[in-house]
């Protein structure tokens, strides 16, 4: 595919659900007691790999392309797999999946692609090893041919659960899916197991768990779950994701003609970083007919065409943004005057060491980029023009400099755009759509 420069993207769009909370649809509604329907769910690569997962635990889910039902056996009635589980190329589905897991009486063996054999495993090891669970490593390299032990943490493990002990947790990054895997371990425990983070993450699935019966309190930057015998099926509708319409943000604000209306998005608050970046940078985006969906705010976002200008992205903020960064790198290349991205070491550990690969493909594309341990300087303002992207598999980093590839001069090609599928099935189809 050749991507050259558009001047005008106007339109409305309907972004596809949103990963985080398709993936925990089907995970609570595996654990809970009847049927849960869960409408808008995103089949993406990445919640298809939930769904067959959770097959393979003796979970009956019908999906007919939309609407996915999950038939719920209850918080002990999965059943140990046959096969080892393949996560694909999904941290959520492995990190989450882990903490339900380690509540269960038999063994379970993971595995994943070739990025999330890289991505650190550790940071789930630690609190459940200490509730319980029991975790050993296999060498990737003879993986599963034969399983040589190895003391790295990463994917290929096996866990074993059981019982648990409660335990009051201080993760020393925020991680939503950190937080997510030890308040599931908690469902399981023996008393209220506690979660302490540095700066509150994404809170999907305290508001989820919530709606499905489940005892769970947040205060502040802590989030406390109480043992449960019963979660109730549920019906949720999904909203759209706020990391895919991130895209569409950009595309709005960085085009000279741009007027873009991406309906039914989720806004919850520790997702929304990149409006509050867009409007510091200077960029026209407005929200249209706030209301609540499933317990998550939702709104439409009107984007207009502005002349945007640099900003700093750092602290607390960083969680609230930090699938949207590589897009954020873009806008910045196209502002007037220099962005500054910090506190994001996290970036280094995503589905690629993402301030690699950005700052790599921003400067194929002319820009004037420097990394640093914790993010990027982007001294923006420069024409940019087309290069042959390398994405590393990254799903994020594809779609991020599509949108620097329609606004920069000359051709734009990629050398596996295909990857795009992991979280927005269709993402080339919708951008070209509102292409004039
Ligand atoms: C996610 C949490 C974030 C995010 C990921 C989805 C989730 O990861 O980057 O795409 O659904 O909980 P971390 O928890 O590692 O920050």
């Amino acid at each position: 595919m050749e991507l050259t420069r558009k001047h005008a993207f106007r339109g409305e769009i309907s972004v596809p659900g949103d990963k985080s909370i398709s993936h925990r649809g089907i995970m609570f509604g595996a654990i809970s007691n009847g049927l849960t329907e869960v409408t808008n769910f995103l089949q993406g690569a990445d919640c298809l790999s939930t769904i067959s997962c959770f097959r393979q635990l003796g979970i009956s889910i019908e999906n007919d392309g939309s609407k996915v039902l999950v038939h719920g056996k209850g918080l002990h009635g999965l059943s140990a797999p046959s096969q080892i589980l393949d996560v694909g190329n999904s941290g959520t589905t492995l990190r989450l999946i882990s903490g339900i897991l380690a509540g269960q009486k038999f063994q379970t063996t993971l595995c994943g692609d070739a990025s999330i054999r890289k991505r650190p495993m550790k940071r789930i090891f630690t609190p459940l090893s200490e509730m319980g669970a029991r975790f050993q490593c296999w060498d990737p390299g003879h993986f599963p041919e034969q399983r040589k032990k190895t003391s790295s943490d990463c994917a290929p493990f096996t866990i074993q659960g059981g019982a648990l002990k409660r335990i009051h947790y201080y993760p020393p990054i925020a991680s939503a899916q950190v937080k997510s895997a030890v308040l599931l371990a908690g469902l399981y425990g023996d008393g209220i197991t506690k979660v302490t983070e540095p700066v509150l993450s994404r809170d999907h699935t305290e508001r989820m768990l919530s709606g499905f019966g489940a005892d769970i309190l947040s205060t502040d930057t802590t989030a406390a779950v109480w043992p449960q015998p019963r979660l109730k099926g549920q019906s949720i509708h999904v909203p759209g994701d706020i990391s895919s319409a991130a895209y569409f943000i950009a595309l709005g604000l960085i085009c000279p003609h741009g007027e873009i209306l991406v309906k039914n998005v989720g806004v919850n608050p520790t997702r929304g970083g990149i409006l509050k970046v867009a409007l510091a940078m200077g960029g026209k985006v407005s929200l249209l007919d706030q209301r609540t969906v499933s317990g998550e705010p939702v709104a439409d976002i009107l984007i207009s065409s502005s002349s945007l200008h640099g900003t700093v992205v750092e602290g607390g903020m960083i969680p609230t943004l930090i699938d949207e960064l590589p897009v954020i790198a873009v806008m910045a290349a196209f502002a007037e005057g220099t962005t500054v991205i910090k506190d994001a070491q996290e970036l280094k550990v995503k589905e690629s060491d993402r301030i690699a690969t950005v700052t790599e493909n921003l400067k194929a594309m002319g820009a004037d980029v420097t990394p640093t341990e914790d993010g990027m300087v982007i001294r923006g303002g420069r024409p940019l023009h087309g290069a042959r992207i390398k994405t590393y598999g990254d799903h994020r980093v594809a779609m991020a400099f599509a949108v620097a590839g329609v606004n920069a001069d000359g051709e734009t090609s990629f050398d596996d755009e295909g990857c795009v599928t992991v979280s927005y099935p269709g993402f080339f189809e919708d951008m070209g759509r509102l292409g004039e």
